[in-house]
């Protein structure tokens, strides 16, 4: 493991998220960093990544490893790796050596960790093998972290308030995750004109972010079929006419994640068609940063993203009517299916491990409206949050094919006219942006998303 150059203010850090969580609750809390996976035999395993509840007290991606927190002291629990793991995988730090790094208050080995579990609080890892160790540990069932009750749902919402707004250690390393995801998404463009296929973007993408060291913070999507919101996958050709959608972020060593797409013309030059769809998104995305401050409900960003592209898809003459009347009746949800964006952190949705508890405020319940049940963030921006605003235009066949909203949106849609644009499959732009004290912050600003940038970047 790399222990960080700048570990005395990481301790500091450590210090007052512990001490902050102390304020909130009055009873212990324990953490794991759950374990490796195997993919078939013990050592050879998926890539290792702790929870991000663990990380954020313990400050270092330690493996098989246990926080315990209570009145603003942090107990470490870990073995020390065996000798003959030397031979395998080198020198491991020792207990001590990481409970100092990380300035705890006491370490012990693992096995001490059971007679120190009583009446203490968890959250559930992502892990199986770890979460049968959880309940073995407490001596109770663990619950899905979306739906903990008692004193677990009391730490939950303790973390949630601590991680919902980023102190100053968190920022800067959201900052370094931005600033390599810049790099690559300029290497991606710099790389479209000699590139083949999709997986030629992909690799000069994330080439970037493994060489400073950092890992990707969920599955690059590199694709000229943006329609496909989450496509993994990278073998089709890059083709003159095509639209490349690109949404890769960087994640720290320490586990700050960044998120951010652009969507290009492979041949450099949008078609007529594209550019008209590429400037409805944009306007939407930017008129979406603009509104960011503190005090502003993202429901209502959502709202104007909505309404945005509404309007000027009745422009492009695509949609029929008025665009309050359009998002009402959720006709932009036909090609902006999804939610304006989400929080970001220690994950790239960040806390989603924990359902709607952290992006949605108390009492708030997701909407089952075609247009707002995707939307992962309803709360009132606070400083200190980070949020992505990530628009975008799509033409998903499962949604424009099927039936029931054939008929629904029959007179809604210009179907004849929508036709014309079938060479825009799938268009996203998306920022990380900060709520400051009074405003906001673009932390992916360098990368620009204008038109011209865009076209000749290439
Ligand atoms: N970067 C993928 C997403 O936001 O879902
Ligand atoms: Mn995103």
């Amino acid at each position: 493991m790399q222990i960080p150059t700048n570990h005395i203010s990481l301790a500091t850090t450590l210090r007052n998220r512990r001490e902050k969580l102390a304020k909130l609750i009055n009873f212990p809390a324990i953490l794991w960093s759950g374990s490796r996976s195997s993919r078939n035999f013990p050592a050879n395993n998926f890539p290792f990544r702790s929870s991000s509840h663990f990380l954020y007290f313990a400050g270092l991606p330690m493996e098989e490893a246990v926080v315990r927190l209570e009145r603003g002291k942090l107990e470490l629990f870990m073995d020390n790796a065996p000798g003959s793991s030397q031979l395998w995988y080198g020198e491991m730090p020792t207990r001590d050596r990481l409970a100092e790094i990380i300035n705890a208050d006491a370490a012990f080995p693992m096995q001490e960790l059971k007679s120190r579990a009583t009446n203490a609080a968890t959250i559930p890892v992502q892990n199986p093998t770890t979460k049968i160790t959880q309940s073995d540990i407490l001596n109770r069932d663990i619950y899905a972290s979306n739906h903990p009750t008692g004193i677990d749902l009391e730490l939950t919402k303790a973390i949630i308030s601590l991680r919902l707004s980023h102190d100053a250690m968190a920022l800067t390393e959201l900052k370094q995750a931005a600033a390599v995801t810049i790099k690559a998404h300029k290497a991606g463009m710099a790389a479209t004109k000699d590139a083949q296929f999709e997986a030629n973007i992909r690799a000069a993408m994330e080439s970037v972010i493994i060489s400073h060291n950092m890992t990707c913070a969920y599955p690059s999507i590199v694709t000229v079929h943006g329609e496909v919101l989450h496509n993994e996958q990278y073998h089709h050709p890059l083709q003159i006419g095509d639209l490349l959608l690109t949404d890769v972020g960087a994640e720290t060593p320490l586990g700050w994640a960044s998120d951010l797409t652009r969507t290009w013309p492979v041949s450099g030059k949008f078609s007529p068609t594209q550019r008209d769809i590429y400037d409805v998104v944009l306007a939407a995305h930017d008129a979406c940063i603009a509104k960011v401050k503190p005090g502003v409900e993202y429901l209502d960003i959502h709202l104007l993203a909505a309404q945005v592209i509404a309007e000027g898809l009745v422009n492009l003459g695509i949609l029929k009517g008025k665009a309050e009347d359009l998002v009402e009746m959720d006709a932009h949800a036909l090609f902006f299916p999804h939610g304006v964006g989400h929080l970001l952190g220690l994950d790239v949705h960040d806390m989603e491990d924990l359902g709607d508890l952290a992006g949605y405020e108390i009492g708030r319940v997701r909407s089952h409206r075609f247009g707002l049940g995707f939307l992962r963030l309803n709360r009132p921006l606070i400083p200190g949050m980070l949020v992505t605003i990530e628009p975008g235009f799509y033409q998903v066949p499962g949604i424009l094919n099927d039936p029931e909203m054939h008929q629904k949106y029959q007179d809604i849609v210009n179907w004849e006219k929508l036709e014309k644009f079938s060479d825009v499959r799938g268009i996203r732009i998306e920022d990380d942006v900060l709520v400051t004290e009074n405003d906001a912050e673009v932390l992916t600003q360098e990368l620009p998303s204008d038109v011209d940038s865009i076209e000749y970047s290439n």
